[in-house]
C-alpha cells in the first residue's frame, strides 16, 4: 500500500473510532472487495483487526487493489461470483460451493456490482444478476449466520442533486420526483 493510501486508511480509522465504531475481532464478508469501495473497506477492516473475507469475481475489480493484503493473517480472498450460491461453515451443499473452514460471519457488506453507467449498457445481465441473485445469496449468508447486512445501493437514489449537495452530507434527503 502506498504512503498516501495508508494515511487515508489511518484517517478513516481515526474518524470511525471517534464514533466508537470498531470492527475488531468481527468476521466481515465484503462482496466486491477488490473494487473501488470494497478494497478501501478491506484495508480499513484488516488494519482495524477484523477478519476480512474479500469475495470478488474480478469482473470490474483488480487483484492489485488487494494484493498487498494477501499475506495478512486476517485477510482471505475468495474468487467467486456472488450470483452463484456459496455456503460458509458447511463442507457440502447440493446447491453451491462450500467454504467449510469459516464457520462464523458477523457482517456481510454487499458491494459486488459494476457501478459505471457505461458498464450498465455493456453488461446488463451480469449486473442484474449481481443485484438480484447476488443480493439474495448475500442475504442467505446473513440469515444463516444471524449477521448484519450492509448494502451500498447507488447514489442514483438521490436523484439529480443541486451543487450544494455535492459532496453529499448524511442529512441530504434527495431530489427525486416520486409522482
Ligand atoms: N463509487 C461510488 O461512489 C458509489 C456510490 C454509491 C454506491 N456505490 C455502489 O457500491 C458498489 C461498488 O461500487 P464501486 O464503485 O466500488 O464499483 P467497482 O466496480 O469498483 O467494484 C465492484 C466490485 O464488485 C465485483 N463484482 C461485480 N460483480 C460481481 C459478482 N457477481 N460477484 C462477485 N464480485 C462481483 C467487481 O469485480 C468489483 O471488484 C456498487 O453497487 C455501486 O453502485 C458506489
Amino acid at each position: 500500500m502506498n504512503y498516501e493510501i495508508s494515511q487515508d486508511v489511518e484517517e478513516i480509522i481515526n474518524r470511525i473510532e471517534k464514533e466508537n465504531i470498531s470492527f475488531r475481532d468481527k468476521t466481515v464478508l465484503v462482496t466486491g472487495g477488490a473494487g473501488f469501495l470494497g478494497s478501501w473497506t478491506c484495508d480499513v477492516l484488516v488494519k482495524q483487526g477484523a477478519y476480512c473475507i474479500c469475495l470478488d469475481n474480478l469482473s470490474s475489480g483488480r487483484f492489485e487493489n488487494i494484493s498487498h493484503l494477501m499475506d495478512k493473517k486476517n485477510f482471505r480472498f475468495i474468487n467467486h461470483d456472488i450470483s452463484e450460491p456459496i455456503f460458509f461453515g458447511l463442507t457440502h451443499h447440493p446447491r453451491g460451493i462450500c467454504i467449510g473452514d469459516i464457520s462464523r460471519i458477523d457482517i456481510v457488506m454487499h458491494m459486488a456490482s459494476r457501478a459505471s453507467p457505461f458498464e450498465f449498457k455493456k453488461y446488463p445481465i451480469p449486473i442484474l444478476k449481481s443485484n438480484t441473485l447476488g443480493t439474495m445469496n448475500a442475504l442467505g449468508i446473513v440469515k444463516a449466520h444471524n449477521a448484519l447486512f450492509f448494502y451500498t445501493s447507488t447514489s442514483e437514489v438521490y436523484g439529480n442533486p443541486p451543487d450544494t449537495a455535492v459532496p453529499t452530507p448524511e442529512t441530504y434527503f434527495g431530489h427525486v420526483n416520486l409522482v
